[in-house]
């Protein structure tokens, strides 16, 4: 058998569409809706992916500022401009990008980030609501597994799902959010003993370690349907966790690149119109 791919291009872009809509109505209403990213990095893939987000929000009517605090920003520092712009009506969305200067943790500082404006849910504040079932924007990467599940006809509700990778970032929010959706679901991490007994049993396998070829055809079960959070750059390019072989046994498989990222994108856009839209209200 080989896998179907459940592409993410061409449902982004869908995504996009509405997002231009909402945002040239919220323009039109006298809101424009903007959305400002925060670095403290000089890491050069971290570059790039701040690039492409303002160029879609660009692309979409959305205003995105980059603001670069530099490598050498301080925990203060990078709070004090969070709330900052926590405070600032007329910025809607706030994403603070990472890495972060080192020994600074992302749940440290996204605290100063306002949950209204937290549309990648990286303060523990956001995690903490979704966990309760209580609104708050999830990480994107988080939800855009969930909305492609959605968008492929799986079904979510009943099934179980292994998800491996535990970050605050992917695995963490995803589990609550398949809760939520009345998933079965197991966290698997670098402790977890004898991985593809666990995951093999699964509906649905998500991949969210970062560790190129990690998941073998071993790991998936009859019928699995896996989806490939990792993004590994190699020498062949970007690849992700789950190995090229593992398409001959699961069922379904994103691509990676082309998979869960456009939609990651994509869904920070709508993180913001929506977040324009609800400080409007
Ligand atoms: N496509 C997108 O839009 C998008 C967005 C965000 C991230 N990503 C990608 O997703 C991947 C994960 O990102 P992250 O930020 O969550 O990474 P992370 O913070 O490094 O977390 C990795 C997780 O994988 C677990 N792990 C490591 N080795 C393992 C092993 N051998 N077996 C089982 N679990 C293992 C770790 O376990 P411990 O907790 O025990 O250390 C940890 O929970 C990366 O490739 C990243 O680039 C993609």
């Amino acid at each position: 058998m080989t896998a179907k791919p459940l592409s993410g291009k061409e449902f982004a872009a869908a995504i996009r569409a509405d997002v231009t809509t909402r945002a040239a109505r919220l323009t039109e209403a006298g809101t424009p809706p903007r959305l400002t990213v925060v670095t403290a990095t000089k890491d050069e893939s971290s570059a790039w992916y701040v690039s492409s987000i303002a160029k879609a929000a660009t692309k979409a009517g959305i205003t995105c500022d980059v603001l670069d605090l530099g490598p050498d920003a301080t925990v203060d520092s990078i709070r004090q401009t969070l709330r900052e712009l926590s405070a600032d009506p007329t910025v809607h969305g706030i994403i603070m990008q990472t890495p972060l200067p080192d020994g600074i943790r992302l749940d440290n500082v996204a605290e100063a980030i306002s949950v209204e404006k937290d549309v990648d849910g990286a303060n523990p504040a956001s995690l903490g609501r979704l966990a309760v079932g209580r609104p708050a924007f999830a990480s994107a990467t988080a939800e855009a597994v969930i909305e492609l599940l959605d968008h492929h006809a799986v079904p979510i509700s009943g099934s179980h799902v292994a998800v491996v990778g535990r970050s605050a970032v992917v695995g963490k929010p995803l589990a609550h959010l398949l809760l939520n959706r009345d998933a079965t679901v197991t966290v698997c991490h670098s402790r977890t003993r004898d991985l593809p007994t666990i995951t093999d049993r699964a509906d649905i396998l998500v991949a969210a370690v970062g560790r190129a070829g990690l998941i073998t055809p071993a790991h998936i079960g009859k019928n699995t349907v896996v989806i490939d959070v990792g993004t590994n750059a190699t020498d062949d390019g970007l690849v992700g966790d789950v190995a090229p072989e593992a398409a001959e046994t699961a069922s379904a498989l994103t691509p990676v690149p082309g998979g869960v990222g456009p939609v990651t994108t994509a869904l920070l856009l709508r993180h913001t119109v929506q977040a324009a839209e609800q400080q409007r209200a």
